[in-house]
């Protein structure tokens, strides 16, 4: 049975050509499920978007600069459910993973990411299941974000669904450094390792003490 779902998975990705009647009734299942985060995201979207258009309107400016969204691919589920120990099957997914569904919030100034965490958590819909702040708590390599995992109610033609959601909330500064660090670390034979990793920590040190001074400038002149 495990076999045939971890094929079903998979084939999301390569479906071979004997694609069996099992494999494509998982397959729809699997469809479903996704087309069920893929909800959960619009739904999140679409409230901070609705935070964006109103202060942008009622404000002076918006603390909110970018909105960014994925749906994890079938392969990486499969793999991290593998990765895990966990069943693969469809049920295990919803059980065991919080990031199938992922929003990230890209800001101009520290505190907006507080900000918006807040705004965003505050709407009685929302259900926070936990948080991760890494920007108070920095990780050893120097990533900073502010993660939540949230659950967020999809009204469907028969019933209401609790879907989670990974919102990850980070500066412009915070963003460029992540995106460099994870080609860094998703690229294979790169030379000096070591030497890679110390200058990015010490980028993330640099990019944080120019976040706050930035903030600090913006505050003095009255901007926030
Ligand atoms: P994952 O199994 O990777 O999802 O991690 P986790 O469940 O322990 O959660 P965590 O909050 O640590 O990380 C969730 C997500 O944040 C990751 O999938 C990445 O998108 C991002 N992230 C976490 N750590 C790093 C990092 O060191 N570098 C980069 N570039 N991104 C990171
Ligand atoms: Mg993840």
């Amino acid at each position: 049975m495990e076999k045939e779902l971890k094929k079903a998975f998979l084939a999301q990705v390569n479906i071979p050509e004997d694609t069996g009647k099992i494999f494509a009734s998982y397959a729809k299942q699997f469809e479903e499920l996704m087309m069920i985060y893929q909800c959960a995201i619009q739904e999140v979207t679409t409230k901070l978007e609705i935070l964006s258009h109103e202060m942008s309107v009622r404000q002076q400016r918006n603390p909110i600069e970018s909105i960014k969204y994925r749906i994890k691919k079938p392969k990486s589920i499969a793999e991290k459910l593998i990765r895990n120990g966990k069943d693969v099957s469809l049920e295990s997914v919803s059980e065991n993973l919080n990031d199938v569904a992922g929003v990230r919030v890209i800001c101009s100034f520290i505190e907006d990411i507080y900000t918006v965490a807040n705004m965003l958590t505050q709407q009685d819909d929302i259900v926070l299941l936990a948080v991760k702040d890494y920007i108070k708590n920095p990780k050893p390599n120097g990533y900073r974000s502010y993660h939540m995992i949230i659950e967020i109610p999809v009204f469907f033609s028969d019933k209401k669904q609790y879907i989670k959601v990974e919102v990850q909330i980070r500066t412009i500064a915070m963003d460029f450094w992540a995106s460099l660090e994870h080609h860094v670390k998703y690229k294979k034979d790169i030379p000096d390792p070591e030497g890679i990793a110390a200058r990015l920590q010490k980028c993330a040190e640099v990019i944080s003490a120019t976040d706050e001074e930035m903030q600090n400038i913006a505050k003095h002149i009255e901007m926030l």
